[in-house]
This record gives C-alpha cells, sequence and structure tokens, in this order.
C-alpha cells in the first residue's frame, strides 16, 4: 500500500504516538487560456495530449502514484474545459477539489487561496504543464520521511536558466540565493514545477510583495523562508524535464514521455504486421499489413493499413493512416492520411485534418491550412 508509507508517526517525548496525517496535492491549471496555434480546440495547455494522454492527467498519474489522493486543482480561465475532462478524480482512485482562482496573480497567490483545502498539510504543488522522468514517487517519500524539511524544491542544470527562477547554491548545498528570471543568471540551476511544502508557506506567500510582473511569487516566497531559517531542502534531479508551455516543444515532450510508456497491446494486429516491443495498440486499434516501430503509440479505433509508423510518433483515437510512412510525428483525432507518396516526418497533424493523394489533374500541391500552418518542403 503506497500511502501507508506517507502517514509518518512521530513519537513525541513521553512515548505516545502523533499521527501527522497524509499529505495532499495542489495542481496548478489556471492561468490566461491562450491560442495554442495550431492546436485551436483547446486553450487550455494542461489540456494537450502528449503520447496520447493529456498532460494534466500525467500530472494527477504522477501524484496518484506517490501514494497521494486528495487533490487540489487551482483553475482559471479554462476551468470549465479542465473540470469537463478531469471530472471528481474518481478515474484515478482520486478526490478532486477545483479551486478557482479570480485571475492568474501568481503561484504563491495560487497557495494562498489553496489554505482551506490543504488545512494545515504538507503537501506537494506541480505545475499542471510539466513532466518529469521518472515521477515523484521518490521525492513524496523523501519529504515524508524528513519532518525537519519545511520544503522541498526541484531544481535541474537547463540551457537558458534566465527563462525560470533559478537557484544558487552554496558550496555544501545549501540554497544562497533564489531569482526569478534574473537577466543575469547566478547558475544554470532551474526550478522545476514541482514542490513541496509544510503550512509555513502560508506565512511567507502572505508575507511577500508582488514582482515586477505583477505576480506573487513562489520563488520569493520560498527565499522567504530560507531568509526565516526555515530548512529547504534542494533536490537536484538529473533525468529530464519538460515545461510543455510551448507546442513547438511538442514533438519533443512526445519523444521522451514515450520512452515512459510501459508498452502494452490492447488493439488487433494482423499476421501480416510487424510490431516493435516498445509499442503500445490500445483498445479497438486495428493494424493491418503495417509496421510499427517503437516507441510509439496507437490510438483508440485507429486503422493503420499498408503503412509504416516509425518510432517516437502518436497517432491519436480514431484516425485512418493508409498507404503511408509516417515517423516522429504526432497526428491528433478524427485525422485520415491516405496515399501520401513521400514520407511524413517532424510532423504535428491536428484534429480532422485530411492529407491524400488527389485524383485530378495538374498534379499540384491543394492546400487548406489553417492560421499558423506550417509546412516543410524539400
Ligand atoms: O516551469 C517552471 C517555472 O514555472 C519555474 O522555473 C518558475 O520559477 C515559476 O515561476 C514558473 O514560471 P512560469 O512563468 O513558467 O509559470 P507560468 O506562468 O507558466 O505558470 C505555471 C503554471 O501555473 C501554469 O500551468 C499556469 C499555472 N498558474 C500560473 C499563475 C501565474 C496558475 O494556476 N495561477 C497563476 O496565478
Amino acid at each position: 500500500m503506497h500511502h501507508m508509507m506517507l502517514l509518518s508517526v512521530h513519537t513525541t517525548a513521553d512515548g505516545s504516538e502523533e499521527g501527522v496525517g497524509l499529505m495532499k496535492g495542489l495542481i496548478l491549471s489556471g492561468g490566461k487560456g491562450t491560442r495554442l496555434y495550431p492546436l485551436t480546440y483547446t486553450r487550455a495547455k494542461q489540456l494537450i495530449p502528449v503520447a496520447n494522454k493529456p498532460i494534466l492527467f500525467r500530472v494527477i498519474e504522477a501524484i496518484r502514484d506517490a501514494g497521494i489522493t486528495e487533490i487540489g486543482i487551482v483553475i482559471g480561465d479554462t476551468g470549465p474545459e479542465i473540470q469537463e475532462a478531469v471530472g471528481d478524480g474518481s478515474r484515478w482512485g482520486a478526490t478532486i477539489t477545483y479551486i478557482p482562482q479570480e485571475a492568474p496573480l501568481g503561484l504563491a497567490h495560487a497557495v494562498k487561496i489553496s489554505r482551506d483545502f490543504l488545512g494545515d498539510d504538507r503537501f506537494v504543488m506541480f505545475l499542471g504543464d510539466n513532466v518529469i522522468q521518472g515521477g515523484i514517487h521518490r521525492l513524496i517519500s523523501d519529504f515524508d520521511r524528513h519532518h525537519e524539511w519545511n520544503s522541498q524544491i526541484v531544481l535541474t542544470r537547463v540551457d537558458h536558466p534566465e527563462q525560470y527562477g533559478v537557484a544558487k547554491l552554496t558550496s555544501d548545498g545549501r540554497i544562497e540565493r533564489l531569482i526569478e528570471k534574473p537577466k543575469e543568471p547566478p547558475s544554470d540551476l532551474a526550478l522545476v514545477g514541482i514542490y513541496m511544502f509544510d503550512h509555513h508557506i502560508f506565512e511567507a506567500a502572505e508575507a511577500i510583495k508582488p514582482s515586477w510582473r505583477g505576480e506573487l511569487e513562489i520563488t520569493d516566497a520560498i527565499q522567504w523562508l530560507v531568509d526565516h531559517g526555515y530548512t529547504v531542502f534542494p533536490y537536484v534531479h538529473k533525468g529530464w524535464w519538460i515545461d510543455t508551455g510551448a507546442p513547438d516543444d511538442m514533438l519533443e515532450a512526445n519523444s521522451k514521455v514515450l520512452e515512459e510508456v510501459e508498452p502494452e497491446v490492447r488493439g488487433f494486429v494482423d499476421e501480416h504486421s510487424e510490431i516493435d516491443s516498445r509499442v503500445t495498440i490500445q483498445e479497438g486499434a486495428e493494424i493491418i499489413n503495417s509496421t510499427i516501430r517503437g516507441p510509439a503509440i496507437i490510438g483508440e479505433h485507429t486503422r493503420i493499413v499498408n503503412s509504416y509508423i516509425g518510432p517516437f510518433t502518436s497517432i491519436y483515437h480514431h484516425v485512418l493512416i493508409e498507404n503511408c510512412e509516417i515517423d516522429r510525428s504526432i497526428v491528433l483525432e478524427h485525422s485520415v492520411m491516405r496515399d501520401i507518396g513521400i514520407r511524413v516526418q517532424d510532423s504535428l497533424i491536428g484534429r480532422h485534418a485530411l492529407v491524400q493523394k488527389s485524383e485530378y489533374r495538374p498534379r499540384a500541391l491543394k492546400l487548406k491550412l489553417g492560421d499558423h500552418s506550417k509546412i516543410g518542403l524539400t
């Protein structure tokens, strides 16, 4: 049982045992809804599917797999879309409480408004558009074991630290300073969007002032904890981390997450097809006379006929692919790709798209592209 582990018991001076209760999860899925070209069907970036599953679902699963089932989700403009997609959490064996935030006033503001839900419990806060390799099981059990830590933060080395919260550590590995999006970063250690706190964070969130961008920064709240003598443990994460904010990163995010997916074959594969060991075929999918090389995923009720699907490809639900070669790409729901005489590579195909050979002369490209589309011809 995962969550037994989280029910730490402290022995007090007189030898009696004092349970500290379960940890809670807080997912931040508020913020402004923006159009995510070329994917205009959702304004909530947390709902964009990566390896055939919305990022937000992956966040919920990572928290649940660490043994935490009481989860609050902070929502903003796109709240209705998120509630509709996620529901009450029973699908994951979790209980979900929605916490509306009137405007995106900062990550520390989101913590402040979640006080009633969190009470005095220790909790993990997870940004709804982040994924890290390996999940958070280890982090949670370490934080649960170390009750002397008031907070644990996750850091990782990045190429462009100026785009993140950045930490400067002392030579013996303690936190010296935290700065949000510094022009001149003092190190290349960025704050990953996963944080663990006890109730002292509320005091910190009350004490700080909005930053130059008008937000109550969690980075400043954590600096306040450090300045006031609380223990903040910095964990340096070595695997990959993705912040899927920009759809440009989607192919990369898709490739990385596909490597983590536990492959399984639920759909039908005919005797003329060949599939790799790292391929997932979801319920109701049909693979006919085709080759699929992993890591790849084929969605529910999708048909792949006389085709080649190469590594790092996700084909979502209800898609038809016939006489095509597709590599390192994402194809979303209800699209059709048929008789394309050239390999499709590094492509992102939205929902209800139709790509096929035309029978009519002249031989020419006949395009109907959405706004902000990109086509690479060689
Ligand atoms: O991704 C890691 C970075 O996340 C950290 O390195 C930074 O220190 C931290 O401030 C944060 O920076 P961003 O500028 O990338 O955060 P963003 O505004 O994109 O918000 C992150 C998530 O939190 C996103 O899913 C929306 C949600 N959010 C954001 C704000 C400002 C809320 O729910 N409420 C808010 O008020």
